[in-house]
């Protein structure tokens, strides 16, 4: 072997190693920012009103002294990140500050469109515990690793532990006033029309309200499974029911399914689907299910959308017994269920809403 191919099979050996252990760290990213907002980082740098020096946010931080000259630490992979930048504090001042970036705008508490909810939730032990166990569900342990790791399932687990319910809730309802807020702006066109919905698996009612609003025409009716139901304060013009929807769902127009189906198999979707049929008056009358939905598209969709998609598939397979699905594999589901045509309408990334005749 000549110097040069040694050279080159050193470089492609240690560029291999990087890889791996910078897939090794997305976990330290995940745990990072979820301190971050545990501390209230984003919060605190917000409400200091500009920006903020590394001393001022070490003095403001809920943090042991002695944990002091960590912060930049933390900080630093943070910048790294893309979750805060550094600024000047003014153009003669050589002073630096930490400002906020669109993303950790989206961590602010108080803000409507917040995702801190979905972040601490999805990175809560009762969530990553189950990861441990991927492996050895794979060798056949449990019928989910969620269920290998704690003894029961994602919805029974919820049902007992008010805690948990009301967290998983939550970061449900902090999603749904995200994409819904985007959704009614731009693809308000889906529920033109419609005199009546029911949200199945609604959660606390985020979507159905922000539906509701929207559309004041719209009579909305949230179902869910009762103990989602039961901790909820109804208020006026939103009707409440609470059931299992592979039993019976509420009659209405339309169907309103958001991340329902990916927590399912292809056999329950079709169940779940025949049950929405039945729920609505015929395609000539108006009737329609509409989904939104994960659509993986590996050879078009963008590097980082794709492999988000992809980090979905893998979350629904530890905690659920679904998937997140392609379109052939949608138009499988809802041609088994006996629907006739369906239109598939990609939301800027991710997500699509699907509309589902009869
Ligand atoms: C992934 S969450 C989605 C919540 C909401 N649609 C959203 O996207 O914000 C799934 C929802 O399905 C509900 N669910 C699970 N099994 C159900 C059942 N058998 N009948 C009715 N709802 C159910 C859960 O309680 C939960 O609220």
């Amino acid at each position: 072997m000549g110097l040069t191919e040694e050279r080159d099979g050193c470089r492609e050996l240690v560029k291999a190693q990087a890889h791996v252990w910078k897939h090794m760290g997305n976990l330290i990213s995940s745990m990072s920012l979820k301190c971050a907002i545990q501390l209230g980082i984003p919060d605190t740098i917000h409400n200091h009103g500009r920006p903020m020096t590394l001393s001022d946010l070490v003095d403001a931080l809920p943090i042991s002294p002695t944990k002091s000259p960590c912060v930049h630490r933390l900080m630093r992979l943070m910048v790294h990140l893309g979750f805060f930048t550094i600024h000047k504090n003014g153009e003669e001042e050589e002073e630096e500050g930490y400002v906020l970036t669109p993303s950790s705008k989206l961590l602010l508490s108080q803000s409507s469109t917040s995702l801190a909810p979905f972040v601490l939730m999805m990175l809560d032990p009762v969530l990553v515990n189950p990861w441990q166990w991927l492996s050895r569900w794979f060798e056949g342990k449990g019928s989910t690793p969620f269920e290998a790791a704690h003894g029961l399932g994602l919805w029974e687990c919820a049902s007992q532990n008010p805690e948990i319910n009301g967290c998983f809730n939550e970061c449900m309802a902090s999603d749904s006033r995200l994409i819904m807020s985007v959704i009614v702006k731009e693809f308000g066109h889906v529920f033109k029309g419609l005199e009546s919905l029911v949200d199945v698996g609604g959660g606390k009612g985020a979507a159905a309200t922000a539906i509701a609003e929207a559309f004041p025409n719209v009579k909305c009716t949230l179902f869910d499974l009762p103990h989602v139901v039961a901790t909820l304060p109804q208020s006026s013009g939103m009707v409440y029911v609470g059931g299992d929807m592979f039993e019976s769902i509420p009659p209405a127009d339309a169907v309103f399914l958001k991340w329902i189906l990916h927590d399912w198999s292809d056999e329950d979707c079709v169940r779940i689907l025949k049950l929405c049929k039945e729920a609505i008056p015929s395609k000539e009358e108006g009737g329609k299910v509409i989904i939104l939905e994960m659509v993986i598209d590996v050879e078009n969709g963008d590097h980082q959308s794709v492999e988000t998609q992809l980090f979905f598939d893998m979350m629904m397979m530890v905690d659920t017994y679904g998937k997140e699905r392609t379109q052939d594999e949608w138009s499988k589901v809802f041609k088994d269920a006996g629907f006739s045509s369906y239109k598939f309408t990609p939301i800027f990334g991710m997500r699509s809403l699907i509309e589902v005749y009869p």
